[in-house]
């Protein structure tokens, strides 16, 4: 965990009256946050928008909350931006989507130099238009050097595809001989999911109030603490981010067990 204190300090000066830094421990950070960034059509339609201008919104609140994140010294942000399950919308909104990644990737690059931010994706990015995927790429090699905070980016991310990926990845290393069924554990069945490497999330956030996991890092998720709040996801800033955190430090983390925080 990196932090530059003075930086932090100044990112979250003239707080709201509910809300200040000092209310958060800061030595108590989650390690990995991951958020289901939800509402950005609801948010366009109380306007009279577009549901598109929703996730044109989105996108601001996304660089705010990578360089919360970085501000709070976070390991790992995860964020859920397109389910296997969006393809069902209507063709302009995928359209749109996936030429909002591959744009606002490019554009977001010198954020992720200046913040030191290592890239990853979750999910099958085969089956992305080429425009996105090379991008993606770009991504990826731009910021492989980078040993700051990871920002791994859900996209066409299902988590019943996800599992069912390890358990083909496995079935043939037992098939080819070269592993014993006895041998598979926790572990190596993790090492074989999108997240392979990173921790699992401490703090889960969800946003727009809705109440479900909608197919969202079904194994990784076991132990997470959720938050999820009535904002919608263009509305989500640093405060929220704080409120979120504070609520986390709040809860008695048992792990099973009966004591421990
Ligand atoms: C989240 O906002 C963005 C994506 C799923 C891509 P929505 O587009 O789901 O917004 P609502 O839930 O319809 O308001
Ligand atoms: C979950 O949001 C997926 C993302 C945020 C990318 P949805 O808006 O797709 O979820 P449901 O349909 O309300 O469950
Ligand atoms: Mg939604």
């Amino acid at each position: 965990m990196q932090r530059d204190l003075e930086k932090l300090r100044a990112f979250y000066a003239e707080a709201p009256d509910d809300i200040c830094l000092s209310d958060v421990d800061l030595d108590r950070i989650p390690s990995h946050v991951s958020i289901i960034m939800d509402g950005n059509g609801r948010w366009a339609q109380a306007r009279g928008l577009d549901r598109s201008e929703g996730h044109v919104a989105g996108v601001d609140s996304l660089r705010e909350t990578v360089t919360t994140s970085v501000r709070l010294g976070l390991d790992v942000l995860s964020v859920y931006a397109f389910s296997t399950e969006n393809w069902k919308r209507p063709q302009h909104e995928v359209n749109l989507l996936m030429h909002l990644f591959a744009t606002t990737l490019l554009k977001e690059l010198p954020l992720f130099h200046q913040e030191n931010v290592r890239l990853r994706f979750l999910g099958d990015l085969n089956q992305l238009p080429d425009e996105t995927r090379s991008v993606f790429q770009e991504g990826l090699d731009e910021t492989a050097d980078h040993d700051g905070m990871t920002f791994a980016l859900a996209v066409n991310y299902g988590a019943r595809k996800e599992i069912v990926k390890a358990c083909r990845e496995i079935s043939e290393l037992v098939k080819r001989g070269e592993l014993d069924p006895a041998d598979i554990d926790e572990e190596l069945f993790s090492s074989h999911l999108y997240t392979v490497g990173l921790p699992d999330p401490d703090l889960l956030i969800r946003t727009s109030g809705e109440l479900r996991l909608s197919n969202y890092l079904l194994w990784q998720l076991a132990y997470t603490e959720f938050y999820v709040t009535d904002t919608l996801w263009p509305d989500f800033d640093r405060w929220e981010f704080l409120r979120a955190v504070r609520s986390f430090q709040g809860r008695n983390r048992r792990f099973g067990g009966v004591t421990g925080k």
